[in-house]
């Protein structure tokens, strides 16, 4: 990482010596939480995150922060860039770069970025501030068209629907996530910790008729040491090696992975597989979402309304007095990873391709996916469905069929109306494509949208529960607010009963098919927990007790990370176990083991001892055993099983490691700053000679110490 230049922090109360410099006053500590990220798409299969802390500089000494800032440090002079104006201080007339620009969140876009990107010497780095841009504007740093090239269409098969040709499914992208950055871009999510650098910098801009501003300047710098690396195919090579031949090796990527989550309305056992007869409805949705930014990822109408709406399906389909009677069973599935061109559904594809999972391709009948869905304009529904697997006649009246059952479910549900598609659109980036590169399954996509996402934050900060109205009264306490029933979550909860009724039907059912109804306080529970608090009662009471630290005060990221499962994958699971599954009065070591007790099966079963409701007087937890089908299955791409680094048929993401990422501010005097730069690189040339020098006469004494471990997530 290129070096921006020298800067130091120093105690107020520091010596003399220090002093005699004029280098540096501590001028404030800024609180934690910023987080950058840093992609090198050079290949478009890589992502590298980060994230930041900001120290107390108070505790630094001089040489401790010259070698920081010189080795791995990026600093600048801050300027706060608020009009597009402000720009051309940092790319042509201040006269002190490199320049830490602070840019609120309503300019970040393309054609700032483009302009930053040509001028990359006079800039150290970049802090985005929060700031919404309006929705007529929109803004998501994703692509036009998603997991372009890992879906169905290619140039080989159905090329019209290849590319977005016909619709392109995300049309405000503009795709800065997936371009390379030679600075770092971070994110000031705290807005106190904006105002704290702000007024620093109008502290010490004073350009008194815009001539060039006095020493000492407000300057930040910013630590972070990220493994460079060019692609995927590269650092999987380079950690394979070191791997196979060295003792310590050192890792600098790893794939994206986590787990799927899944459950039956029938319990199947597990330890064998399906007789071919077995018929199996999916339904399926996604449970991850990212942002420009690592570990920022809301999602609310990419991912959690989805994922929220399939569970309160599950529970109002579970509830169906013949549910394990049915001809045929029903799987729920919640992939993971589904951004980073679909992980999550082509490792399960994989699985039953290759026999690994409980369940084959060749026993799915329908497959029911849930696109975005709570943007409905008019209450609209759309089903989207596949042209090409319809050109056979049997898939086409299958699908048909399919389309029928939907619309019959839809009739006694009011606000809901489902729509059909012309049969000639593409299907939209959907999981279901991954299971059509395979098989010829017939299967709808379900979404708000006939054409182009009505997301218009579409995988970006602001995609949170606002986003999507999910709001709340006022002066309520967190409890009322768990409790109270959005608008959002009503509209969700009709779509959840259209889903439960249609997959009851499909399932063979006929009887029950109206008792089957959502319930909005779960609809609304679930959202409040996902989106707003975590840490809120209902969570706390169906999680294991060691997980209780997964729950946040703030809302969860659905980020698919490398250390797995994450806090969305485990509370989705939970949750489904709730729903869907039963108590019972095992104690706590039948629940570890409950291969001794009769009429209990671990093989048809997952048991999991959960924290329970507080009693009555809410100074104790009462624990109980939870039994249900819902578990999880491993969601790492087939290609880092395969070894196939540069795969173009499955998804290679990975995410290089990092240390320790803070960053600080301080003054900086002019002169000496370059005369110091000058001298610490002579003097580090220096020590990094005697440092060469000792390491390679002692390399078998330092080199057997443990790696770093996990320089990875949290
Ligand atoms: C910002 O500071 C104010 C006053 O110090 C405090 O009340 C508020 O909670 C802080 N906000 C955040 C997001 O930390
Ligand atoms: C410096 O800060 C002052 C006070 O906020 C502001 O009015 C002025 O425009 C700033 N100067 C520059 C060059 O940004
Ligand atoms: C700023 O302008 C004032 C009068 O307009 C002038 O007296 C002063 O010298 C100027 N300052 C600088 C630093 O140019
Ligand atoms: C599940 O399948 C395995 C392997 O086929 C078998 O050993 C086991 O008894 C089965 N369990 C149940 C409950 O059927
Ligand atoms: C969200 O709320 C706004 C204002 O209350 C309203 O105009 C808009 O239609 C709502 N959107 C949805 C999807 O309900
Ligand atoms: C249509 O699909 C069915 C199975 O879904 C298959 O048996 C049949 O051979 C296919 N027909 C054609 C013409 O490809
Ligand atoms: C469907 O789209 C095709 C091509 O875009 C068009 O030719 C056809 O008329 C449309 N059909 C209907 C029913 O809208
Ligand atoms: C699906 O059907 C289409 C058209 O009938 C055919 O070209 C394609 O090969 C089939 N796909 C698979 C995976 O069998
Ligand atoms: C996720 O879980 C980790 C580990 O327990 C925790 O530290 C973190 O705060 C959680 N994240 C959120 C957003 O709740
Ligand atoms: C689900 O959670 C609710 C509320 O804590 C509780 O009353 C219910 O018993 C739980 N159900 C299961 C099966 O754990
Ligand atoms: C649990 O309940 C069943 C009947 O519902 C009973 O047979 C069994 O003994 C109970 N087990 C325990 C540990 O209380
Ligand atoms: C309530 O708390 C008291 C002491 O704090 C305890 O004696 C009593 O058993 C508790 N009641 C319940 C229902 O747990």
């Amino acid at each position: 990482m290129a070096t921006a230049g020298g800067g130091s922090g120093a105690h107020p109360g520091s010596r003399g010596l220090l002093r005699l410099l004029s280098f540096s006053v501590v001028l404030a500590e800024v609180p934690p939480l910023l987080a950058w990220t840093f992609f090198v798409p050079s290949t478009r299969q890589q992502k590298q995150g980060d994230k930041v802390r900001i120290v107390t500089c108070g505790s630094f000494n001089l040489i401790h922060s010259i070698l920081a800032a010189s080795i791995n440090g990026d600093t600048g002079v801050i300027h706060v860039v608020e009009k597009e104006e402000d720009l051309q201080w940092v790319l042509a007339d201040g006269p002190n770069p490199p320049y830490m620009v602070l840019l609120d969140g309503k300019l970040f876009n393309r054609d700032i970025m483009e302009k930053l990107k040509g001028r990359t010497s006079r800039i150290a780095g970049l802090a985005v501030t929060f700031s919404k841009p309006n929705s007529t504007i929109g803004f998501s740093p994703s692509m036009q068209c998603p997991n372009d090239g890992f879906g169905v269409y290619s140039n080989s098969y159905g090329p019209e629907f290849a590319h977005c040709k016909e619709t392109l499914w995300n049309s405000l992208g503009n795709g800065l996530a997936y371009e390379d950055f030679s600075f770092p871009i971070f994110l000031l999510e705290d807005e106190n910790e904006t105002k704290i650098i702000k007024q620093c910098y109008q502290d010490h801009n004073l350009s008194e008729n815009g001539s060039a501003p006095n020493f000492p300047l407000c300057a930040m710098q910013l630590f972070s040491h990220m493994h460079a690396v060019i692609s995927t195919a590269t650092c999987m090579r380079r950690s394979f090696i070191q791997s196979t031949f060295s003792i310590n090796p050192e890792i600098v990527c790893d794939p994206l992975s986590d787990y799927n989550v899944w459950s039956m309305l029938k319990p199947i056992n597990t330890s064998g597989t399906l007789e071919p007869d077995d018929r199996v409805v999916v339904a399926a949705t996604r449970l991850d979402s990212r942002s420009f930014f690592w570990n920022v990822a809301p999602g609310a109408e990419s991912a959690v309304a989805s994922f929220v709406t399939q569970l309160a399906a599950a529970e109002a389909l579970q509830k169906a007095p013949d549910a394990t009677t049915l001809p045929r069973n029903v799987m729920f599935v919640f992939f993971q990873g589904e951004t980073f061109d679909y992980i999550g559904s082509s490792r399960m594809v994989y699985d039953m391709e290759k026999g690994k999972f409980p369940m084959r391709l060749e026993n799915i009948d329908y497959f029911v996916e849930l696109g975005q869905v709570a943007l409905r304009s008019s209450l609209d529904l759309w089903m989207h469905t596949d042209p090409m697997s319809q050109k056979n006649e049997s898939v086409q009246s299958q699908v048909e069929d399919l389309l029928a059952t939907l619309e019959r479910s839809s009739a006694g549900v009011p606000d809901v109306i489902l729509r059909k598609l012309n049969q000639s659109q593409a299907l939209p980036p959907s999981s279901l494509q991954r299971f059509l590169r395979a098989r010829n399954i017939s299967g709808v996509v379900l979404a708000d949208h006939a054409r182009s996402f009505h997301n218009r934050y579409y995988e970006s900060i602001y995609d949170t529960a606002e986003n999507i109205n999910v709001t709340y009264p006022e002066m309520h306490s967190p409890e009322e607010d768990l409790n109270f029933v959005t608008d959002t979550a009503k509209a969700l909860a009709n779509v959840a009963t259209v889903l439960g009724r249609a997959l009851y039907e499909l399932a063979g059912g006929t009887n029950y098919s109206h008792t089957i109804q959502a319930d909005p306080k779960t609809v609304t529970r679930l959202l409040y927990g996902f989106l707003v608090k975590a840490n809120n009662s209902w969570f706390q009471s169906i999680l294991r007790q060691d997980l209780r630290s997964y729950l946040g005060d703030g809302p969860l990221q659905h980020y698919i990370a490398v250390s797995s499962p994450t806090n969305t994958t485990y509370v989705v699971q939970y949750a489904l176990a709730n729903l869907t599954g039963k108590v019972t009065n095992l104690t706590r070591e039948q629940c570890q083991d409950p291969s001794k007790v009769p009429n209990e099966n671990k093989d048809l079963y997952e048991y999991s001892w959960v924290q329970g409701p507080l009693n009555s007087n809410e100074t104790e937890r009462l624990p109980r055993c939870v039994r249900s089908t819902a578990r999880l299955v491993r969601a790492l791409s087939p290609a880092f099983e395969l070894s196939q680094w540069s795969s173009t048929e499955y998804s290679t993401w990975t995410e290089s490691r990092w240390k320790d990422i803070r960053a600080r501010i301080f003054l900086i005097a002019s002169k000496e700053l370059e005369f110091i730069t000058l001298m610490v690189g002579f003097g580090i040339l220096i020590f990094s000679l005697i440092v060469t020098y000792c390491i390679n006469a002692k390399a078998e004494v330092l080199f057997i110490v443990p790696r770093e471990p996990g320089a990875v997530s949290y």
